[in-house]
Parts: structure tokens; sequence; C-alpha cells
């Protein structure tokens, strides 16, 4: 069999991981859902989901991956031979290349918003969008950069770029909040951020919380199982998960601290949604003194955090292929990132250059917009994430088996054994429960 990759120490892992985690999730994402669900007291919410739910089951993908040492097709496989749960790992593979096409999309903006904010006037957002040309060359250009890092293999391409990307993101981040909260009028944008009312927490809250919560740190799709393949036995799964789960939410609370106060000072609702980050962020730059080269930095370090992203997103089928049909990364990699680029082109029309993709509406409005990226949104990014998420982890805890999979924890982990029984029942009982009824709420069945 020919090598696998393998990270070539525990924070070159520690920073790829949590480089997929953080991305368009965190910083165009979570502001606006937790803008439009009441703000701190979404904030406290999906603080206590990430280390109640996402952490525990995150570590049950690494465990599967690192136990197996394959990508999810292969490793299910070689847990549980020649059985249908197979099929939840050409799940996970099919929903890399599904988000990877959409996701692509926005990336491609964001790049072409770096220029715009540079020239003085970003213009109109529609206007930018609804443009054919523009907007295939930009998501052609963000796959080709994404598969060039990923051609370059495991140590020498993504954690190579990681290590270099995610301390610059860091650092672009920490200027933009100092800059934003000494605005006059911030400081009403980090109350709204920070002091959370109680009584705004319902339902609706709690499932748009969770759903944040699955997509912001790249679980469900088995993107933790094939970078969970890549560590040795000897690292502790444990601590990497923390500090995964710790980044991931930093650097969605620091988005916050940068987008509410400026919003606050600029006399703008935090509720206006998606077009949150590309309407009223370049409105608010472009009407400061040295908005051009602070917006332009911002849609520099959304790209950044987006093209870690992308990377593990195309790294899922990439790994199958390499691990299943023995073919070579450098061969598999351009091919899989044409399909990639293929598949995102209906999605980069949908807004409003193709009147067809841009009403296409298969999937009922009650669910999703009609357009076709939103429509690829919410089958890739919620539903597949959803039901991947789901069907793992009773494949981890009643299949495989919770206290095996807890073992493999255990290995390399000189503190996971004093939560060894408690995983086992939150691996068991409490995640499935809960991401069932993220499921059903997808739905609209609590409505
Ligand atoms: N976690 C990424 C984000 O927050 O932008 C999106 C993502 C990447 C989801 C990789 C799933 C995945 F496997």
């Amino acid at each position: 069999m020919q090598a696998r990759g393998e990270w070539s120490s525990k924070i070159g892992f520690i920073l790829a991981a949590s480089g997929s985690a953080i991305g368009l999730g965190n910083i165009w994402r979570f502001p606006y859902i937790a803008g439009k669900n009441g703000g701190a007291a979404f904030v406290l919410i999906y603080l206590i989901i990430v280390v109640l739910i996402g952490l525990p089951y995150m570590l049950g993908e690494l465990a599967i991956g690192r136990a197996a040492q394959r990508n999810p097709v292969g490793a299910i496989e070689a847990i549980r031979p020649r059985s249908p749960w197979k099929g939840v790992g050409y799940l996970g593979v099919l929903t890399g290349l599904g988000i990877l096409s959409f996701y692509g999309v926005i990336a491609g903006w964001t790049v072409g918003y770096i220029f715009k904010m540079l020239s003085g006037n970003p213009g109109d957002f529609a206007t930018f969008i609804s443009d054919p040309v523009k907007v295939i060359l930009l998501l052609a250009f963000f796959i080709l950069i994404t598969a060039g890092i990923v051609y370059g293999g495991v140590s020498g391409g993504i954690e190579r770029w990681s290590k270099i990307l995610m301390p610059l993101l860091f650092v672009l981040m920490l200027g933009l909040i100092i800059y934003a909260n000494t605005l006059p009028g911030s400081g009403e944008g980090l109350k709204f951020y920070l002091m959370p009312d109680i009584s705004k927490i319902d339902g609706s809250v709690l499932l748009a919380a969770l759903g944040q919560a699955f997509f912001s740190l790249s679980l469900g799709m088995g993107l933790m199982i094939t970078y969970g393949s890549y560590v040795t036995k000897s690292d502790d799964l444990f601590s990497s998960a923390g500090y995964i789960v710790l980044f991931d939410s930093l650097i969605a609370l620091m988005a916050g601290l940068i987008i509410f106060p400026a919003l606050f000072a600029n006399h703008q609702s935090p509720e206006v949604g998606a077009k949150l980050v590309f309407v009223v962020l370049p409105e608010m730059f472009a009407h400061m003194s040295g908005g051009a080269v602070v917006g332009s930095l911002f849609f520099l370090l959304l790209s950044v955090a987006a093209l870690t992203s992308t990377i593990s997103l195309l790294e899922v089928p990439v790994a199958f292929v390499v691990d299943e049909k023995k073919i070579s990364r450098k061969k598999v990699v351009w091919i899989v990132a044409f399909v990639a680029f293929l598949l995102g082109i209906p999605s980069a029309l949908s807004q409003g250059a193709n009147p067809f993709l841009t009403h296409f509406g298969l999937i009922p409005q009650r669910l999703s917009d009609p357009d076709f990226l939103s429509q690829m949104s919410f089958v890739f990014g919620d539903f597949s994430l959803a039901l991947g998420a789901l069907l793992l982890s009773i494949f981890i805890g009643w299949v495989w088996g919770a206290d095996k999979a807890a073992a493999e924890i255990k290995q390399g982990s000189k503190t996971f054994g004093a939560f060894f029984k408690a995983w086992v029942f939150m691996m068991r009982y409490f995640i499935p429960v809960v991401i069932f009824i993220i499921l059903l709420n997808l739905f609209g069945i609590f409505d």
C-alpha cells in the first residue's frame, strides 16, 4: 500500500483542524445568526452547546479516523466490514463536494471585495454577484488556490499553509477589534453582543445555535475522521479537540467584537441577515476614514479563513479516492477540484445572472430561499451535516461501541480517563437525541 500522509506535529494538526473549523461560518454566518437571534442570549447558548455537544461529538469522529487510519468510507468499512454503514462515509464525501461548490462561490465574492474595497467604492452587492463572468472567474480562482495547497499533501501543503494563515488571521482580527471599538457609539453594540437577556432564549434560538455549532466546527461529514486519520497514536486527541473548539469559538466571538460595535456606531440594525457582511459592512467602511484599507483587510481575512476551510472540504473526497482507488494524490486533486468547480457554476449563476437558477425553488420556500446557492446550502450545509452527524453518532455509540471509541481517545491522553464514563453516556444517548431534534427542526416541525 502506498504511504498515507501524516501531520508532522500536534500543533500542525490543531492548526489545520482549526483552519477547517474557522471559516465563513465564524465570520460571516455566526454574527448574522446571532444578530437575528437576540445577540448575547444566542452567544451564551451557543457556547454551552459547543462544549456539551460539539466537543464530545468531535472526539467521536476523531476516534474513528485515528483508529482506522482511513478516509470516512474506508474507516467505516474497516470497523464494520460489508455493512450498509459505509453509505454514511459516501454521504460525507458527497457532502464535502456539495459544500465546497457553493462555499467556493461565496469565498470568491470575498476575494472580489478585497479589490472592490481598495478601489474606494465597493458599489452595489446585487450588481456584483449577478455578473456571470466575474463570479465564475472568482470561483475558478478560489478552487485553483485550494487545489494548489491540497496538491502539496498533508504536512507539506495543508499543515504548512495553516501554520502561516491561521496566525495571520488572528493578528488581522485583533487589529480590527481595536479599530471597531474605538469608534464613537460602539459601546451600544458591545452591550447588545455581550449582555444576555435571558427572556430572549426560546426553542428556535436553541436550535439555531445547534445548527451553527455543527457547521462551524466542521462536524457531520467525516472531516474530523479524515483529519483524525493523520494523527499518530501517541497524540492526545482530547486536548487537541479542546484547542480546536476553543480557537473556533474564539474567532467567532472575535468576529462579533468587530461587527456589532461597528454596526451600532453606524446606527445600523443587527438583524439584516445573510447580507450583513457584504452589504452593511462595505457601506460602513466606505464612509470611514481609512475605510478602504481597513475594509480591504477585513475581506482579506475572510478569504484566508475561507481558504483553510475549502482546503479541508476538498481533502475529504481527495482522501477517499487516494485511499480507496490507489490513485496518486497529485492526479486526484485536479480531477476532484474540477468537479467541484463545475458543480459550483449553477450556484455562481443563481444570484441574478440566470433567471432559472435564481428562482430554482425545488425545495419549498419554508425551508430555503429559492436561488440555487441557498438550496445547495440547505441540502448540504444544513440537512446532510445533521443527517451525517446523527448516523455517525449512532455508528460510534452503538455499532462500533462507545467504549471502544473511548478506549481509542484514552490512548495518548492522560486526562481523558476521568471523563470516560460520562463521554460514553453522552455519545450513546444525549448526542443522538439532540441531533435528531435539530433534524426535525430543519423541516420546520417545531414552527
Ligand atoms: N467550518 C466551516 C466554517 O465554519 O466556515 C465550514 C465547513 C468546513 C463545514 C468543512 C464542514 C466541513 F467539513
